[in-house]
């Protein structure tokens, strides 16, 4: 593929596969796909083409009808772009305990979002998002059910894995899920082209749903029917809603998966951390989830082992959440010390 572009969403998709270097244990090839390369920076920008190209086909979507959908903020900023790109207005539906710097973009590509009370968590956006659409006749694309969302994953992620793999082994391939379109799409693709590798889901320590192996109530219509209750809520924002979303529960039903990892929220900003500042890759806490999760991965496996890392989007979504907490916005001690060093500009201590 050139480097020359129609559109934007010619660029979707295509992310680079990095080596990890420093931060890998010895005798371990361990590498990183890195979504942040997406035009808004996040795995969810093949989701949103996916499910409106689909729905475009199907005649589900007519020209210039109101998209609708349910999202943590990147499903939301990616179907942002695409809606921009082909001109339908767009509504977003979300939890307002998610980060605001998210808010503020998706209305920046000219969507509008409604926010839902932070106790009614993911289950609440969704009910609001599909009353809405009803109530409407908007366009709802349901993320966590949708087959758009899977299919795309397997046409592009799992393909681009598979061909950067070609000709050699990849042991171990892993994942964190928010709807499990990564997860279901990329995991049936190396089923059939990679069967040597294993498939390892991480999912938040204080919400480990598939480790509890609990099941969850539903609705006739298949939609949860409350929190599932081994949830809580947990600083990896994207990863884990308080269900299991169906395209999740199918990639577990086909026992595809070989492991499930629980990871603690602590680890999650630990390692997205020193992504960042012993391999220069600027993540976000899902994706320092995801690592954590290599890196258990890594302790187990055989001398020679190549483990592949899903980095699902950039650490730039997270200015405003405990990611930051702890980076000041005013001179350290230390940084003072160097600026005095020098007769020149000083700043004045801080009031
Ligand atoms: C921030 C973020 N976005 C997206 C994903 C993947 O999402 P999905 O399961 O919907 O493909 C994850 C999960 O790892 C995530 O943490």
């Amino acid at each position: 593929m050139g480097r020359k572009y129609e559109n934007i969403l010619e660029t979707i998709g295509n992310t680079p596969i990095v080596r990890i270097g420093k931060l890998a244990p010895a005798g371990i090839n361990l590498f990183v796909k890195i979504e942040a390369f997406n035009p808004m920076g996040s795995v969810k920008d093949r989701l949103a083409l996916g499910v409106i190209e689909e729905a475009e086909k199907s005649g589900a979507l007519k020209p210039g009808q109101t998209v609708i959908e349910a999202t943590s903020g990147n499903t939301g900023i990616g179907l942002a772009m695409v809606c921009a790109q082909k001109g339908y207005p767009l509504v977003v539906t979300m939890a307002a305990s998610f980060s605001v710097e998210r808010r503020k973009l998706m209305r920046f590509l000219g969507a509008q979002v409604v926010l839902t009370p932070a106790t009614a968590k993911g289950t609440g956006m969704v009910a609001k998002a599909q009353e809405l659409a009803e109530k409407n006749g908007w366009f709802l694309t349901r993320q966590f059910e949708n087959e758009a969302n899977p299919d795309m994953h397997s046409r592009t992620t799992a393909k681009e894995i598979v061909d950067d793999f070609e000709g050699e082994n990849l042991d171990y391939w892993v994942t964190g899920f928010g709807t499990g379109g990564t997860l279901k799409g990329v995991a049936r693709v190396l089923a059939k082209e990679k069967p040597e590798t294993k498939i390892v889901v991480c999912e938040p320590e204080d919400a480990p749903m598939l480790t509890s192996g609990t099941a969850q109530e539903r609705n006739a219509d298949d939609t949860p029917a409350a929190s599932h209750p081994a949830f809580k809520p947990h600083p990896m924002q994207g990863w884990t809603p308080d269900f299991i979303p169906k395209l999740t529960g199918d990639a577990v039903d086909t026992g595809v998966i070989d492991r499930i990892l629980t990871i603690k929220g602590a680890d999650a900003i630990h390692w997205s951390q020193q992504l960042a500042q012993k391999e220069g890759i600027f993540v976000g806490i899902s994706a320092g989830g995801t690592f954590a999760g290599a890196l258990k991965v890594c302790e187990d496996a055989p001398e020679g082992s190549t483990v592949l890392c899903m980095l699902p989007d950039t650490g730039e979504r997270y200015l405003s959440t405990p990611l930051f907490a702890d980076v000041p916005a005013e001179m350290t001690d230390e940084e003072i010390k160097i600026s005095e060093s020098t007769p020149g500009f000083h700043m004045e201590p801080a009031a």
